[in-house]
């Protein structure tokens, strides 16, 4: 492990922890929404408490990255790398007690594409997994990779999908949705689901923060990350961006969307 992924489990960790803490001493006021991030949605009590937190574990371990985050926005000092934040990964589940949520960090010195360290952790779980650029992709230590044919997608069927991931969920075995998009992609990543698919019927699915961490870790896993024109995702540092994403473990997975 490079000790720049030392540092992201640190801060990952002391977050993490922050968020349990704060959950059990708050019950139900963890959900009332406090403020305004800087995506221009209302955050949560416990949004504002996880990011809190990680800028305290910065502090702390004396890092200097950029910061771009859910809640602060771009915080920038003058670093070549930017760390992209989502400090509560599945806040819907954390307010409301489904043990589904994570902190995803990745380091970056440009977009989506240039993440060179990614970091996310099962909250609950206490399960990490992270990824360095052409170094593979770990959990908890050991090496993962995509698998074949488990017959098992991960798709947002919400009132905003796009009726496609419809057609999609009615062919294939297994259906999931869980509402943390960065641990449904490492599904893909551990060879537990063939494809994570996140289509709205209008505009984009996901935010950088929800994605950068992960998408690094299902390519490293030997996995594809692609956008809704079936080309490699690219996004960039931009608070309006949003964007569709497929991932899935192999090209022949693409199959379900012919
Ligand atoms: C959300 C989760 C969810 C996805 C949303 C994201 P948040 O992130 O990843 O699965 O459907 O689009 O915004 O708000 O919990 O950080
Ligand atoms: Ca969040």
């Amino acid at each position: 492990m490079h000790e720049i992924t030392t540092y992201l489990r640190k801060l990952a960790t002391h977050t993490s922890s922050r968020i349990i803490e704060s959950l059990e001493e708050l019950g139900a006021a963890a959900a009332e929404k406090v403020s305004k991030g800087a995506y221009g949605h209302l955050s949560s009590r416990i949004d504002v408490i996880a990011e809190d937190a990680l800028f305290e574990a910065l502090d702390t371990y004396g890092l200097s990255w950029n910061v771009f985050t859910e809640e602060r926005g771009f915080v920038d000092n003058g670093d070549e790398y930017t760390l992209i934040v989502d400090p509560l990964d599945g806040s819907y589940n954390a307010e409301h007690g489904i043990p589904f949520f994570s902190v995803s960090l990745a380091l970056s010195r440009g977009g989506l594409n240039d993440v060179e360290y990614a970091f996310v952790r099962n909250v609950l779980c206490k399960i990490d997994y992270w990824a360095e650029k052409e170094q593979g992709a770990y959990k908890n230590g050991t090496r993962i990779r995509v698998k074949d044919r488990r017959n098992l997608f991960v798709i947002y069927l919400g009132k905003k999908s796009h009726p496609r991931a419809f057609e999609i969920a009615r062919k294939v075995r297994r259906v999931r949705s869980f509402g943390s998009a960065s641990l449904e992609m490492i599904m893909v990543a551990e060879g537990i689901a063939d494809g994570c698919l996140y289509i709205f019927k209008s505009g984009g699915a996901l935010r950088i923060v929800d994605i950068a961490a992960s998408t690094l870790i299902v390519r490293e896993a030997g996995g594809l990350v692609l956008d809704d024109e079936f080309s490699n995702l690219s996004m960039n540092l931009d608070f309006k961006e949003r964007k569709n994403v497929i991932c899935v473990s192999g090209e022949h997975v693409l199959e379900v969307f012919e």
